[in-house]
């Protein structure tokens, strides 16, 4: 085969000599722009697991670059005039150039012809080529030449960079982050050789405009960095060898998504590959990672599939499929940390502590856990899981082993949790009349005795018109009032768990079927007249509702206010408004469902006026020793719904009517949703409210172990987790969770204690045998 690469950065070139090594009679070309030695960029840095696959690939260069490399297993942060430092995260550094020229050499070495100073304007000018790799970088001549077939997806992202070098050795990877009068600035720092560092310097864009960095020219941008990181460089200069560039050298990274990877020309076939194809940004430093992979795998599905002309379009198609996926994982977690770094100024840096602001940062791909972080620190961990516990207040700390985050205790008011976990609201359907049975004794009692430390009961309705469904609790009478009074008795005799009641009312989303009869269908019979925002019915063959009139409002403002007090005489330590779900407060609050045109429609204050009202009129009549919590849908995910930066100004606004906690959940406004799930989905919605919205929050969904769990605690991303399913399926998922982490603290029910011997030892004994 004839093949030609397009570009002779790390894919261009690593290509081609993986496939000239494995098939000397292919002629092979790569064509770039630069002279031999002429490359910008400092170092590169990729982690001992990419070494072993190009160890694998070609043993000769590996071993050229494993010698060139520096190894390092520290990260260090500088934050707020303390230095922090954990090890154990494996990274190696090389110089770009350095890279390149090994890669060059044994290039020349095996036969591959390399072209330099040729600016190659179009594919054509290869027309004998049977193979074109179109390996030239971000900016890709060749993908926008062929747009409708790649269909390229480039977002901008709001910060800016610039990529500095520094002749000062860092013996660990950096984080510098320094405040200015203007806001946070970050540096990013690795070696790369014996004398130099990489030092990327990152702002936020509303920084970056305040010190008006865009009219400095690269000396003056330099001077500036110099000053801002003065401390840390100790006399050490900053360098560029972006010389050629003109004006503002401070970039903005493009994530770019390609539709398709290959396209044939009516001569050729064009692949991309490396940065042409998709980029990753230098938060988890992998465009060069994914660069050498995609040359690893495409050289592999030859190998495969046959090094023929005839067979190359199939090679692609395997290519880009086993690619696609692996690139899409990466590109997750970059986002992640990318997003880490867009909002830290904001978000973290003037709200956690320096201890826990180097734990959000070390688990911003959110791909390190809790448990991860244990394999590669635990001495680092264990320290801080002490920290964590202390600033709990927690009361007894064991030297040898301190409580994992989500075993640590909660204040809020006079309320004592004893631990981050709750059993988020789940409707059971399973009511006649409103009234508690049975069947809500047994179940909410199991999950009482599970180790959880808030048991809340499914969503209680203020009146009989507020039901979803038939089957729903109540709290409007004063026999539904003795049986909340007998549960929450229950829950307090049987453990240590505490009692909490949600108060909702169904609004356009109500008189419906039981879950197994058909969620959200509207009744055959003995339904009632529903009432929301406005008169926008859930479902095509939903009940229209009647937009609520003033009268209406009060009169369910009153059915709130008296069900708290009978919540608070029967006892409930704990009370949260449903606010979420596109029940009748949340109608009011999204645009999709409200739109009103009078002093409750409109603006977000509009918006939130009459749940506020609700609210304010509860929190007078609770005990003002016991927490309210809220709950939000903190995205409608769809087209001109809520966002979570709409959600954070409703969270601002609870707060301050006295709002303890806001319970972070999404969707299920609008039936044309489309909720991106995963696992800690709505995570990040709890974590912006807690850190941008100042008050503490509770984070839901997916959360399905101990170690997401601890996670999410220690990262200051959510003060409680509420874990629904899973608790159906495990009353006792706390006890169960705590004890596969080894972390036996919690007391099990008197009457249980023989079992939980037991159970530990077999955990021990089945986590040997997959040792
Ligand atoms: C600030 C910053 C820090 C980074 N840090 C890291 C890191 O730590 N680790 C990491 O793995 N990656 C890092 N990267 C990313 C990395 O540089 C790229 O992802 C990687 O180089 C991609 O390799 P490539 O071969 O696809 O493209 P490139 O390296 O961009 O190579 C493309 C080549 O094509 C040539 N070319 C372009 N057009 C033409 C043309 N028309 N004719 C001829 N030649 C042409 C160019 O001159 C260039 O040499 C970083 C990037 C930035 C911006
Ligand atoms: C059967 C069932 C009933 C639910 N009922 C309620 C409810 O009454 N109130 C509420 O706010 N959320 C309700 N939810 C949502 C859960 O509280 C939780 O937010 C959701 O299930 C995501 O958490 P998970 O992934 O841990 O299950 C219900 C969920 C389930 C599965």
């Amino acid at each position: 085969m004839r093949i030609v690469s397009i570009g002779g950065g790390p894919a261009g070139l690593y290509f081609g000599l993986l496939m000239k090594l494995r098939h000397p009679e292919h002629a092979v070309a790569v064509v770039e722009r630069n002279k031999p030695y002429d490359t910008f960029g400092w170092g590169v840095v990729f982690s001992d697991a990419m070494m072993e696959a190009m160890q694998a690939a070609d043993p000769a260069s590996a071993a050229e670059i494993a010698d060139a490399f520096n190894h390092w297993d520290d990260i260090e942060l500088i934050f707020k005039g303390r230095r922090q430092r954990a090890t154990g995260h494996g990274f190696i550094g090389i110089g770009r150039k350095h890279l390149l020229n090994i890669l060059q050499r044994r290039c020349e070495e095996l036969g591959v012809e390399l072209v330099f100073e040729r600016e190659v304007e179009s594919d054509l000018e290869f027309p004998d080529a049977d193979l074109i790799i179109a390996a030239d970088g971000i900016n890709s001549r060749i993908r926008a030449r062929y747009e409708d077939a790649f269909k390229p997806d480039m977002i901008v992202r709001p910060n800016r960079y610039i990529w500095l070098g520094a002749n000062k050795l860092f013996d660990a990877f950096t984080f510098d982050f320094q405040r200015t009068e203007h806001g946070w600035f970050q540096a990013h720092v690795y070696k790369f050789d014996q004398s130099t560092s990489t030092f990327i310097v990152e702002t936020a864009e509303e920084t970056f405009e305040a010190h008006r960095l865009g009219a400095l020219d690269q000396d003056a941008s330099i001077a500036f960095c110099e000053k801002v990181f003065a401390d840390t460089l100790d006399g050490a200069k900053l360098m560029t060898n972006a010389r050629h560039l003109r004006g503002s050298v401070w970039l903005n990274f493009s994530r770019l998504v390609c539709g398709a990877w290959s396209h044939f020309n009516g001569r050729s076939h064009v692949v991309l590959m490396g940065d042409a194809a998709h980029t990753a940004h230098f938060a988890i430093g992998s465009g060069t990672k994914l660069a050498l992979d995609d040359a690893i795998e495409l050289a592999n599905q030859f190998d495969r599939i046959g090094h023929g002309r005839e067979t190359v379009g199939e090679a692609l198609a395997a290519y880009e499929e086993v690619r696609r996926v692996d690139v899409a994982r990466i590109q997750n977690a970059a986002r992640n940390a990318m997003e880490w770094f867009e909002v830290v100024g904001r978000r973290y840096a003037d709200t956690l502590e320096p201890e826990q602001f180097f734990y959000s940062m070390l688990t911003r791909s959110q791909r390190i856990s809790h448990e991860n972080l244990r394999l590669r620190d635990p001495v680092w961990l264990e320290g801080y899981e002490r920290w964590f516990a202390r600033r709990a207040g927690a009361s007894e700390i064991d030297n040898n082993r301190p409580p994992p985050p989500m075993l640590t205790p909660f204040r809020a008011r006079g309320v004592t949790l004893r631990n981050r976990i709750m059993v988020s609201p789940m409707a059971m359907y399973s009511a006649e009349d409103g009234l508690i049975n049975d069947f809500h004794l047994a179940h909410l009692g199991a999950r009482a005795m599970g180790g959880a430390s808030l048991v809340f009961a499914e969503m209680t309705c203020v009146s009989p018109d507020a039901r979803i469904t038939p089957g729903c609790l109540g709290l409007w009478n004063d026999a539904q009032a003795l049986g909340w009074k007998r549960l929450v008795d229950l829950i307090h005799s049987v453990g240590f768990a505490k009692a909490g009641c949600q108060l909702g009312h169904a609004g356009r989303k109500g008189a419906t079927r039981v879950a197994w009869e058909g969620a959200d269908q509207p009744l055959d019979e003995g339904a009632w007249p529903l009432i929301s925002a406005s008169a926008l019915r859930y479902l095509p063959q939903s009940q229209t509702p009647r937009a609520m009139m003033r009268a209406d409002m009060t009169q369910v403002r009153d059915d709130f206010v008296a069900a708290t007090r009978r919540a608070a005489e029967a006892g409930v330590d704990w009370l949260e408004l449903h606010c979420a779900h596109g029940y009748l407060l949340s109608s009011f609050l999204s645009p999709l469902t409200n739109r009103r045109e009078d002093e409750y429609g409109g603006t977000h204050e509009n918006r939130a006026r009459y749940p506020l009202e609700v609210f304010a009129a509860m929190r007078a009549v609770w005990p003002k020793d016991r927490p309210m919590s809220v709950r939000l849908s903190c995205h409608d995910w769809t087209q001109g719904g809520n966002t979570p930066d709409d959600a954070l100004i409703f969270a601002r606004m609870f707060r301050e009517a006295g709002a303890d906690l806001i319970d972070c959940s999404s969707g299920q406004v609008s039936k044309e949703e489309r909720p991106v799930y995963g696992r800690l989905f709505q995570t990040p919605f709890a974590d912006q409210i807690r850190n941008e919205g100042a008050v503490a929050t509770i984070a839901v969904g997916a959360i399905s172990e101990a170690d997401h769990a601890n996670s999410i605690v220690a990262a200051g991303r959510a003060d409680l987790c509420a874990i629904a399913r899973p608790h159906l399926a495990d009353p006792a998922w706390t006890l169960h969770e705590a004890a596969k982490i080894g972390a036996n603290i919690l007391p099990w029910p008197k009457q249980y204690a023989s079992a939980r011997g037991q159970y530990e030892s077999n955990l021990a004994r089945a986590a040997s045998a997959a040792r």
